[in-house]
């Protein structure tokens, strides 16, 4: 596994979301432009796309469950976790019955038919929610997370977001941008190693205390 990532669900699921969404607009696009060059090779992109997709989609519910399985996770991560698991079966069944819709409709030279249609938007929407309960397993409650930043004095001069609500400054960025102290919370690498050393194994990190971080090894399913 490469280091900064916990499993390869967030590697995948850009794949099954891009195609999925890509496939949905290309058969609104080839209906409009009906039987129109534009109109008939959007309907042949459209397929493709859509059955990439949910190959993609494929390995994003294994490695999805496979996450679920292993990352640490207390009460309120899991309870986001399971619902987000539930709206992506829901939506992998969406999108494999829009499969079957393009199967019966592969006749049509261009467009698809209102089946097709219909499922593709509902897939697209119920894959909006489920990407967006995904983000924030990860941007809410921190899962698979390696570190997250302490909270000291740092705020950039004329920040008005998170970091300055949070009371980070930079005191010495007098033109812009210093960094007096620029740590991680947990550092996993030593890039100032010379090369072909291998830096000393960091412990396991341990997590900032933050009200909605999983602290970890609390929640048994
Ligand atoms: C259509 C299927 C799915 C989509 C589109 C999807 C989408 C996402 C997205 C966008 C993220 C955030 C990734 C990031 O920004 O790093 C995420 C994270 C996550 N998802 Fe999914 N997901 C799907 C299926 C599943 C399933 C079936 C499960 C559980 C059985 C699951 C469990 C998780 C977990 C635990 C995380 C936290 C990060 C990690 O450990 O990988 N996902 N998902």
């Amino acid at each position: 596994m490469i280091e900064i990532i916990p499993n390869w669900h967030p590697v995948v699921v850009h794949f099954a979301i891009a195609l999925l969404l890509t496939a949905a607009a290309l058969f609104v696009l080839g209906t409009a432009a009906g039987e129109r060059p534009a109109g008939r090779a959007a309907t042949v992109a459209a397929r493709w796309n859509l059955a990439l997709g949910v190959l993609a989609a494929t390995a994003t519910l294994a490695t999805g469950w496979q996450a679920y399985n292993t990352v640490a996770h207390d009460a309120p991560s899991h309870a986001n976790m399971t619902t987000h698991m539930q709206w992506a079966f829901g939506t992998a069944a969406v999108f494999l019955a829009a499969t079957g819709a393009a199967w019966l409709d592969r006749r049509r030279a261009a467009g698809a038919g209102w089946l097709l249609l219909s499922l593709v938007l509902a897939g697209s929407a119920s894959l909006a929610v489920t990407g967006w309960l995904g983000g924030e397993n990860v941007y809410r409650f921190g899962l698979g997370v390696r570190s997250l930043p302490k909270s000291d004095s740092h705020i950039h001069p004329g920040a008005d977001g998170p970091a300055a609500a949070e009371g980070h400054v930079h005191p010495d960025a007098g033109d812009g941008h210093g960094h007096s102290r620029a740590e991680p919370a947990t550092p996993s690498t030593n890039s100032e190693a010379p090369q072909g050393t291998n830096p000393p194994k960091a412990e396991p990190p341990a997590r900032t205390e933050r009200p909605t971080s999983p602290q970890g090894q609390s929640h048994s399913h």
